[in-house]
């Protein structure tokens, strides 16, 4: 049976978005007409808090128990029936291989059973698209800064699909730092929140750490030298725990500043976006937000909410593509947990 078609009698197209690539269950659902209609989140925080860290099957199961239920509460806030529905979107990669088996089987099931077109949206995409779920939104071309748990990247923008890899990091990703450095700060889990709150009574300049590879060219990033530096610093310094945030952040945040001046003077784009995880911070706001009105740059981020993983913005990409011609990727249950950002045609 086919489900590449779309049922004409269900446009303006309604795109029900599934996101659970780690240690959040998202829904949403966006409409043609409406835009964003519902969306729902359920963060496993409290799943994986004693464990110090996300622990792969339990993020799996708990993604089980929530997505349905989910589900039915986006459908009910939105006030859309099932059968109301054009496509349904899914993380498919990168991430956590169970976690992601569990949307990418919710959705295959439900758009086979409805007919509908199941398609399948890279995590970061979806991160890098959720600007546009806001009123003032960038317009194309423009570069963009990632900033999650698991990547760090700076990608030239040309259209939905048309990314080309501008740098990265070579090791930690800086929500990764973020998490590591709160770690040894003894601040638990999740860490980046919470250093960036004790980061706020620190006093800058206590301590100065480094701003790693900023001293020579080109746009890759490392941040594990920054998480040894705040051990060392701890180790001889165990009563200055803010002051160590303070000078951890001001670091992360004025490194990833340079490399976004950098990036877009190289390619001469005036338009940046930040989204993921660390976007939410606001040192890292301040910062962009500084040079971006000293560079002529208008900075864009998602709101707070949609920083972080979500279910509306898997629904806005999905319905992006949905309106560009994607097609339903089959009824095979089938992931990415590894998928470059590079290879993201519209098919
Ligand atoms: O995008 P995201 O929710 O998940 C991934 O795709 O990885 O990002 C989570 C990351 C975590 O490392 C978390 O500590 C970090 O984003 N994060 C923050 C803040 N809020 C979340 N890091 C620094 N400051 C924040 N306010
Ligand atoms: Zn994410």
């Amino acid at each position: 049976m086919s489900v590449t078609n779309l049922n004409s009698s269900t446009t303006p197209f309604i795109t029900l978005g599934i996101e659970s690539s780690c240690d959040e269950t998202g829904i949403g659902l966006y409409s043609q007409q409406d835009g964003l209609i519902a969306h729902q989140l359920f963060s496993q925080v409290e799943v994986h808090r004693e464990y110090g860290g996300v622990v792969p099957e339990l993020a799996s199961r708990d993604h089980i128990q929530r997505v349905l239920p989910l589900i039915k509460a986006v459908l009910e806030q939105g006030k859309v029936q099932l059968s109301d529905i054009s496509a349904i979107a899914y993380t498919a990669g990168p991430g956590l291989a169970g976690a992601l088996l569990v949307g990418s089987a919710v959705a295959k099931s439900l758009a086979w059973s409805l007919k509908i077109p199941a398609l399948a949206v890279h995590h970061m995409e979806g991160h890098l698209l959720a600007p546009l779920l806001e009123a003032k939104q960038p317009e194309f071309p423009f570069v963009a800064l990632l900033v999650s748990g698991g990547h760090t990247m700076l990608v030239e923008v040309e259209a939905i699909g048309q990314y080309k890899i501008l740098g990265e990091s070579v090791d930690d990703a800086v929500g990764e730092a973020f998490d590591k450095t709160a770690k040894i700060l003894g601040l638990g889990y999740p860490g980046g929140p919470a250093l960036a709150a004790l980061a706020q009574q620190g006093t800058e300049g206590v301590f100065k750490f480094p701003r790693p590879m900023t001293d020579r060219p080109g746009l890759d990033f490392s941040f594990s030298g920054l998480k040894t530096f705040a051990r060392n610093t701890f180790a001889k310094h165990p009563t200055q725990k803010a002051d160590i945030a303070k000078a951890f952040e001001v670091a992360a945040t004025q490194t990833l500043m340079i490399k976004c001046r950098r990036a877009l003077e190289q390619t001469g784009r005036k338009t940046l976006v930040v989204a993921g995880g660390v976007s939410a911070n606001m040192a890292l706001r301040d910062e962009l937000d500084a040079m971006g009105r000293k560079a002529g740059v208008e900075v864009f981020y998602p709101r707070q909410e949609f920083c972080t993983d979500n279910g509306a913005m898997i629904a806005l990409a999905g319905h992006l593509r949905l309106i560009k011609g994607q097609v339903s990727t089959g009824n095979e249950i089938t992931i990415q947990p590894r998928w470059s950002l590079e290879d993201l045609q519209i098919v």
